[in-house]
């Protein structure tokens, strides 16, 4: 397809652009340093949360002989949604805001075999000296309206840098396989799209998390006796 001269004069316009930030890298540095090193900052905390479930994992997988965690997946929130958030909330765009106002800019989730693995886990990662829980959301005791369940955590963990020690909040989410892969699917169809769902929907999403649910409890028990049999036999 042929450009109109109009064409050609915005594309010139955008090689400006383009001529002038390539010229001026250092000042680009200079600018996004601060937000680098604080999401660098992010990602140490989201480390040593990790690495914190990840020890857990293997002591208790001894005592249990079998992995109460099935994995454990880290992720930090994108800038476009920093800012999203930053604006939605009425806050300025400064790092400071981001740092005391936002708790998910760093998140870890950690999906567990069965429910009471979630209890035991949360349970012993919060007794550890060096977290500090901000806040605690049991949607699995109280699901949402919808039918979502986890158990949420915003806590504060120390890194420990060259020079400093800092405060980072972390998210922490808890489910079961069958919570995350309930919510998994409701996300997809309908989280944040500020749309309402077909009513059929809506019903249908419900009913699979209450068979989640009942699901879980149902294999929770099994387990039980599995632990029980392997016991006597062993
Ligand atoms: P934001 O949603 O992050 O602004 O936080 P909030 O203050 O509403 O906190 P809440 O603890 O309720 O939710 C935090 C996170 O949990 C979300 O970002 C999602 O990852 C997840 N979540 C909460 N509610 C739902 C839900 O109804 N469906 C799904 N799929 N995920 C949810
Ligand atoms: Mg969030």
């Amino acid at each position: 397809m042929q450009g109109s001269i109009s064409d050609y004069g915005r594309m010139s316009d955008r090689q400006q652009v383009f001529n002038k930030l390539a010229a001026n890298k250092e000042i680009i540095q200079e600018y996004t340093h601060p937000y680098r090193e604080l999401m660098a900052y992010y990602r140490c905390a989201m480390m040593e949360v990790s690495t914190k479930f990840q020890v857990l994992n293997e002591e208790l997988s001894l005592q249990y002989d079998r992995n109460p965690i099935e994995t454990v997946k880290t992720r930090l929130k994108s800038l476009e949604s920093i800012v999203e958030k930053l604006q939605r909330k009425h806050l300025p765009l400064t790092l400071e805001a981001v740092e005391q106002e936002i708790n998910d800019v760093a998140g870890v989730r950690v999906i567990c075999s069965y429910p009471s693995d979630i209890i035991t886990l949360s349970e012993a990662f919060l007794k550890q000296d060096d977290i500090q829980l901000i806040t605690r959301k049991d949607y699995i005791l109280t699901p949402k309206p919808n039918g979502y369940r986890s158990l949420h955590l915003i806590i504060s963990i120390p890194i420990f840098l060259h020079d400093q020690k800092r405060h980072m909040h972390v998210e922490v989410q808890f489910r079961t396989i069958s919570m995350d892969w309930w919510a998994s699917l409701e996300h997809k169809i309908r989280y944040k799209k500020d749309l309402p769902l077909p009513d059929a929907l809506e019903k249908e999403l419900l009913e699979c998390a209450n068979i989640s649910e009942e699901l879980d409890q149902r294999m929770e028990n099994l387990q039980i006796i599995a632990d029980s049999m392997a016991k006597n036999t062993g």
